[in-house]
């Protein structure tokens, strides 16, 4: 769908500060058909990434191909993007319906097929009720349906999604997901980003990362974690043997079992005291880390 070639941006904050780099020699490249998370900490350049690729701020060296799919020129190209961005702005005093027509002729369609489209958009992202109220009456979640209503209104090939998630509640994140889904399912690409990896893992099996502003990894989210372990073991007992090895570890009560967790130098010192003491193990097994440990903790 699109490459990112060494792409880099930097930002002059003040005269005589040396300018902040915001990318630092960014290169990917995003296949079609999958969903894709594009995943970093606050600050890391995600926004940053995706304005580029938008064409909304010029890179400072770099350069981003886009698939021919997409289009010939420009024009063409970013017509068959919807973008849902991290902050939308609205339009107060615009009905939900007012802003989706808005939007449908930004993007040349007929007014038939903004009502279609629209209509049924609305309705997958339960907002349908409220199409004909003052954005200003909009809560967050509701204004969040709303723009994903509109990224999706001109039916584009390519969805880039600033943080979708943020700002939903439980189910309303579980509905957002499902649609990235079925739009998945039916040949959409979706580039979202995201700094929750729970949320990642859930719908992307291919990631890009971005740690402060470079690119630790992108591909395959299962080849990031295959081979991985973390130093830590972690010994399963019967709760009611905790208090006997409660210093050995940090413990966590379940239910009728405990779990020790404790660092590989401590291997023997914890063995000895479960043999001392007479301790039943039910399991004894490397800690397998979480996307979320490899990342923040083990490194790629
Ligand atoms: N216009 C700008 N001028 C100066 N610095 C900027 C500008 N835009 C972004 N930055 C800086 O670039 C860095 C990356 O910002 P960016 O918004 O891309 O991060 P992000 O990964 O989207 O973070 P978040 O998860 O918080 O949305 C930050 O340090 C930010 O302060
Ligand atoms: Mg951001």
């Amino acid at each position: 769908m699109f490459s990112f070639h060494e792409v880099s941006k930097e930002f002059k904050t003040d005269f005589w500060e040396k300018p902040f780099r915001a990318l630092d020699k960014v290169s990917f490249n995003l296949s079609g058909g999958n969903i894709v998370g594009f995943l970093g900490a606050n600050g890391a350049g995600k926004t940053t990434g995706i304005k580029i690729l938008l064409g909304f701020i010029k890179p400072t060296s770099g350069k981003i191909e886009y698939d021919p799919a997409l289009g010939k020129n420009r024009s063409e190209i970013f017509k068959n993007i919807g973008y849902l961005p991290e902050r939308p702005y609205f339009y107060a005093d615009l009905t939900g319906r007012e802003f989706i027509n808005y939007i449908g002729q930004l993007n040349d369609l007929t007014k038939l097929d903004i009502k279609k489209n629209g209509d049924f958009w609305a309705k997958s992202l339960k907002i349908d009720f409220a199409l004909d109220r003052k954005l200003r009456f909009y809560s967050k979640g509701m204004l969040q349906r709303l723009g994903f209503v509109s990224a999706l209104v001109a039916d584009p090939m390519l969805l880039i999604l600033d943080e979708p998630l943020s700002g939903l509640d439980p189910l309303g994140r579980k509905e957002f997901k499902d649609i990235m889904n079925q739009l998945s399912s039916e040949g959409k690409t979706i580039f979202f980003s995201s700094h929750i990896l729970s949320d990642v893992e859930e719908v992307s099996r291919e990631v890009v990362i971005l740690e402060s502003g470079k690119l630790v990894h992108s591909g395959n989210l299962l080849d990031l974690v295959k081979g991985k372990t973390t130093d830590e073991y972690e010994l399963v007992l019967d709760s009611r043997e905790s208090e006997k090895i409660k210093e050995l570890g940090s413990l966590q009560e379940q239910g009728e079992f405990c779990r020790l967790v404790f660092p590989q130098s401590d291997f023997s010192r914890v063995l000895e005291q479960v043999s001392k003491e007479n301790i039943n193990i039910e399991s004894l097994k490397k800690v397998t880390p979480t996307l979320e440990d490899i990342i923040y903790r083990i490194g790629v």
